[in-house]
């Protein structure tokens, strides 16, 4: 984990108030894992343009080399927004990588993602990590959900990579109308994943981590909050867990992916 000036490289739109960075982070970042996140912090500005975090979308990587990574985010206020005026040249400071990633194990032979909105951010580099080395199988299906067709990002993202990509709006404007709930327990009634992996509102995350309950189903949640700091120093991000020590969770810092079954939804 370090702290840099990172340069950018691009920041384009591509989607309504959502924009992908492109950032130079030469040092530090070759063993991230899908998950994990960044606080950025804009040169000189103070509150509210306090660090924020922001999931890793991709690594960006030229002859096996780790050069820079890639955020994906959205635009929900002014920090944002500065953000997203920044030109290729401009510097960010970025802290990470930070906090624990999705745990993979070799085991898993059918994986479920299932993403909201802009929770679908660090969803990609887990498909991508999720493609077994040295040939062997291992079946993703996607499940997008949106409260309308805009929010459904990186759709095509994860088709280029075979995956079959199950689409759900709150208002229909795309794919099944409804929550993104309703397609993955159909699915489920006729075909079980070793795990479920999510990552979107809390709402979302709760009926998911529910539904893999209900189901005997391992499962997986990346928790979206407001961190002040991103590394434990704050205790902003206190959770309640419902492991037997009683203990609150950090989501900056055992967090922000949690065993469902472990913590309070
Ligand atoms: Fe400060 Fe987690 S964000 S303790």
């Amino acid at each position: 984990m370090q702290q840099t000036s990172s340069r950018v490289r691009w920041n384009r739109q591509v989607g309504p108030d959502v924009y992908q960075i492109g950032l130079d982070c030469p040092k530090g970042y070759h063993n991230t894992q899908p998950g994990q996140f960044v606080m950025v912090h804009l040169p000189g500005q103070i509150a509210p343009l306090l660090a924020r975090p922001f999931s890793v979308f991709r690594l960006i990587r030229h002859a096996k080399q780790t050069q820079g990574i890639e955020l994906l985010y959205k635009v929900v206020g002014e920090g944002t927004r500065r953000m997203a005026s920044l030109v290729p040249g401009e510097h960010l400071d970025v802290l990470g990588p930070l906090g624990q990633g999705f745990r993979i194990t070799a085991d898993w032979h059918k994986v479920y993602i299932v993403a909201g909105g802009i929770g679908v951010a660090p969803m990609v580099f887990l498909a991508e990590a999720l493609k077994p080395s040295g040939g062997g199988r291992r079946h993703q299906q996607v499940f997008l959900g949106g409260r309308s067709q805009g929010d459904l990002l990186c759709a095509d993202a994860f088709q280029a990579m075979g995956i079959p990509v199950h689409i759900s709006t709150d208002d229909g404007s795309a794919g099944t109308q409804g929550l993104v709930t309703q397609p993955l327990q159909t699915r489920l009634a006729s075909d079980r994943p070793d795990v479920i992996l999510a990552c979107g509102p809390m709402a979302m995350l709760k009926g998911v981590a529910d539904i893999a309950a209900g189901h005997g189903i391992a499962c997986q949640v990346s928790l979206e909050t407001i961190m002040a700091c991103g590394m434990g120093a704050c205790l902003g991000c206190a959770f309640e867990s419902r492991m037997p020590d009683g203990r609150y969770r950090h989501v900056c810092l055992d967090g922000p992916v949690f065993d469902a079954a472990q913590i309070r939804l």
